[in-house]
């Protein structure tokens, strides 16, 4: 009698396993669990067993029923979830979607690469505040109010006293306010002016540097800025010193690189000269070092200041500023 319910239990556990649809399960419930079923049936006729075997065959008949519901209810849950994704149009034997990956910012990368350049030449990374004092901005800088050098900056002022930094020139007197000699500083950050067009936008980045020891001479900066340039760009991109005025800086230098995109022939880019504008230097001017407190006798130094996007549109041959801050995918996903 046992053996015949076990027979029944592997026979229906066998079905209820190969139901594909509510149709069949519900009948494999019916041929076992139904009021006609198989087990029902056993139950009803315990009493024409003999008497020593119908305690067993009844607990064990019980147990099975128990252990039929169930798995026939787990079925039916598996069977249901399936065909609700089927009726939201989920085909749940295809692959996961991949999530598309970021990348850095190119202006940021850029940034980085900078930074990496200038750390192996021993310089230190510092930043300065975006919102800045007239004093740091200008006067530290030897630019006193109404100077007419203050009209080639487009400022913001925010107050009488309070401006968005025009350039980073103003982490020099910060940094060296707070250090004494030897000074080897990069600055990066945002810089503010109002202006805008092809080539300028009213925020960009710049990258400030500054070196002061004793003996620091124009050929130091003439060998860190060629150092950096065959870096950034390659080693056969040559250089070029133009004269210029800062009134932080005496003697004052715009330094040119040959044209990245037509090596120097003469194309749009470089409105056909050959050569492309990347940074202004110079050798500090006594006078920033005197509001700072440095001893003019015995220190020199270099700084120059660099725009951030210029070197990264030249590198990347892109040729609109604007287009680092649309936040374009189909632009910024290519870097
Ligand atoms: N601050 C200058 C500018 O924004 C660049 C500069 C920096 C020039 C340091 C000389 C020395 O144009």
């Amino acid at each position: 009698m046992l053996n015949y319910i076990a027979d029944i239990e592997k026979e229906a556990l066998d079905s209820i396993e190969k139901a594909d649809s509510r149709e069949s399960l519900e009948q494999v419930a019916t041929r076992y669990l139904g009021r006609k079923g198989v087990l029902t049936g056993f139950l009803r006729n315990i009493s024409s067993l003999p008497p020593g075997e119908r305690p067993q065959a009844g607990k064990n008949a019980n147990l099975l029923k128990v252990r039929l519901e169930k798995e026939i209810r787990q079925v039916e849950s598996r069977l249901e979830a399936d065909r609700d994704g089927e009726a939201r149009g989920i085909d749940v034997t295809l692959p996961g979607r991949v999530p598309a990956r970021g990348a850095s910012h190119p202006v940021t990368q850029v940034l980085n690469e900078i930074c990496g350049i200038f750390s192996r030449l021993g310089f230190d990374i510092v930043e300065g505040p975006e919102v800045e004092t007239d004093y740091y901005n200008f006067e530290a800088l030897n630019i006193p109010k109404y100077h007419p050098a203050r009209d080639m900056q487009d400022t913001f002022y925010l107050s009488e006293n309070i401006v968005l930094r025009t350039h980073t020139s103003g982490s020099q007197p910060r940094v060296m306010e707070k250090n004494d000699p030897p000074v080897r500083i990069i600055s990066p950050g945002k810089v503010f002016r109002c202006d805008s067009d092809l080539t300028h936008t009213p925020m960009f980045h710049q990258v400030e540097g500054l070196m002061v020891d004793e003996g620091i001479s124009f050929g130091d900066l003439k060998g860190v800025l060629t150092t950096f340039v065959h870096q950034f760009f390659d080693s056969g991109t040559s250089l070029r010193f133009r004269p210029s005025f800062f009134p932080f800086t005496e003697p004052s230098a715009e330094v040119d690189i040959q044209c990245v995109m037509c090596r120097g022939k003469g194309c749009r880019v470089c409105s056909k000269t050959g050569w492309i504008e990347i940074l202004g230097s110079g050798m500090v001017h006594p006078a920033v070092f005197e509001n700072v407190g440095y001893d003019t006798d015995k220190y020199t130094g270099f700084a120059f200041g660099m725009g951030m996007e210029r070197v990264a549109m030249l590198k990347y041959g892109i040729d609109d500023i604007r287009k680092f801050f649309e936040n374009d995918v189909r632009f910024l996903g290519q870097f």
